[in-house]
């Protein structure tokens, strides 16, 4: 069975599906690995390495996907690559379900079974394959370590011959995955942390970082989770007395990372322009929702602005900043992922569709998109 990698398309895309690593660990499963050559130049990984890996070096995508029966991807398929799929193609990738159902339904159309993801149930069994853990953590850690090299003070408090300098505020809005290594991160630069969400649990998970929790406990807060662990929309009402909250602790903040998201829907805008302006000149803002709208109004997508004196970082990919460690541990996700898909004995395709995980993440599959309640 022949596994190909593909070169990413999408711009400023430094990620790459397989390692060295990863590619071994495919081996043993008996598949043979080809790779599109540079696929592994920006996160520093050569075609030579590939080689020594085991996996042989196709010159473009089409020549890649010839023959190939499992197809792995950081980001979604293009048409020119979906035009060359084999058919009933696995294919595995963060497809974007959410807004990229033209291209999924395009992949679908080739007869492709795709796997996305961003749609693996965060079950414990799932957590070697949890590629939004993966990246959503360097992230977060991405996100202080920009914001402190932007930043024109020291993190930490320094007892200095020449005079003491404060240590930074940093407050962390949204505790998942990257809300939690920023909150670790900040601590550990010696910034003085505290945090807000609207899911009860994260309350605890803060403290025991060391951080302090800021939001409004009120019934509805504690009922704002989801049974898949997510965050619920809140209220007009909560959300306006959480921005009352907000505004009085932003000002006295030196950085604030955003990281608050609903899978599926537009991020919640929690700092407005009125609590921006209110912030110390020099401040810096990094907002992890820019992809989804951002977190503030002033947000802009992929860029790096300053409004009223305060810096405001809209990166949409973090962790393609860390290229090589973001592309290592998206491997190890991948294999974990695609292990599952395959038979140990006969190196075979094996899915068994009634495995959670499996029933999950499947979006495309007999020539249709995989249409969800
Ligand atoms: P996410 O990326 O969907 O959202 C980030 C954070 O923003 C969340 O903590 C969310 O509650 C918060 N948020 C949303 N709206 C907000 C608002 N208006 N105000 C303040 N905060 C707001 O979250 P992520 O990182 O994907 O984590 C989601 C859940 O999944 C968490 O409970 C996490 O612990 C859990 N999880 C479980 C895993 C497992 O295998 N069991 C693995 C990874 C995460």
């Amino acid at each position: 069975m022949k596994l190909a990698v593909l070169k990413e398309t999408a711009k400023d895309e430094t990620r790459v599906a397989a390692t060295p690593e990863s590619i071994k660990k495919f081996k043993t499963l008996g598949l043979d690995v080809t790779v599109q050559t540079g696929a592994g130049n920006a996160a520093r990984i050569s075609d030579a390495d590939y080689i020594a890996a085991g996996a042989s070096i196709a010159p473009d995508a089409k020549a890649a996907l010839e023959g190939a029966d499992i197809v792995l991807k950081v980001r979604g398929v293009s048409a020119e690559e979906a035009a060359a799929l084999k058919k009933g193609a696995v294919v595995a990738a963060l497809l974007a379900p959410h807004t990229e159902k033209d291209s999924i339904a395009r992949l679908a159309a080739t007869g492709a079974v795709a796997f996305a993801m961003e749609f693996l149930p965060r079950i414990s069994r799932a957590q070697a394959m949890d590629v939004l853990s993966s990246q959503a953590n360097l992230a977060g850690y991405k996100a202080v370590i920009d914001a402190a090299a932007t930043f024109g003070r020291a993190m930490p408090m320094m007892m200095t011959a020449a005079g003491t300098i404060a240590p930074a505020r940093v407050l962390v809005m949204g505790v998942g995955v990257a809300g939690l290594q920023a909150i670790a991160t900040a601590k550990r630069l010696g910034a003085i942390v505290s945090a807000t969400d609207v899911r009860p649990a994260t309350k605890e998970q803060v403290e025991s970082l060391g951080g302090t929790f800021v939001a409004v406990m009120d019934e509805e807060f504690k009922n704002a989770q989801t049974a898949a662990g997510y965050a619920k929309p809140m209220s007009a009402e909560y959300q306006a007395k959480q921005a009352a909250l907000i505004a009085e602790t932003i000002k006295k903040q030196d950085i604030v990372i955003t990281t608050a998201l609903i899978p599926g829907r537009k991020a919640p805008v929690m700092v407005t322009e009125a609590m921006i302006q209110t912030m110390k000149p020099g401040s810096v803002i990094v907002d992890l929702a820019a992809e989804q709208g951002g977190n503030t109004p002033l947000t802009k997508a992929n860029e790096v602005i300053e409004v009223h004196g305060v810096t405001i970082m809209g990166y949409t990919n973090l962790p393609g900043r860390l290229a090589v460690d973001a592309s290592s541990l998206y491997a190890r996700n991948l294999f974990n992922f695609v292990s599952l898909l395959v038979d140990k004995k006969t190196g075979a395709l094996a899915i068994d569709w009634n495995d959670e995980i499996v029933k999950g993440a499947v979006v495309a599959k007999d020539g249709a998109p995989v249409e969800r309640s």
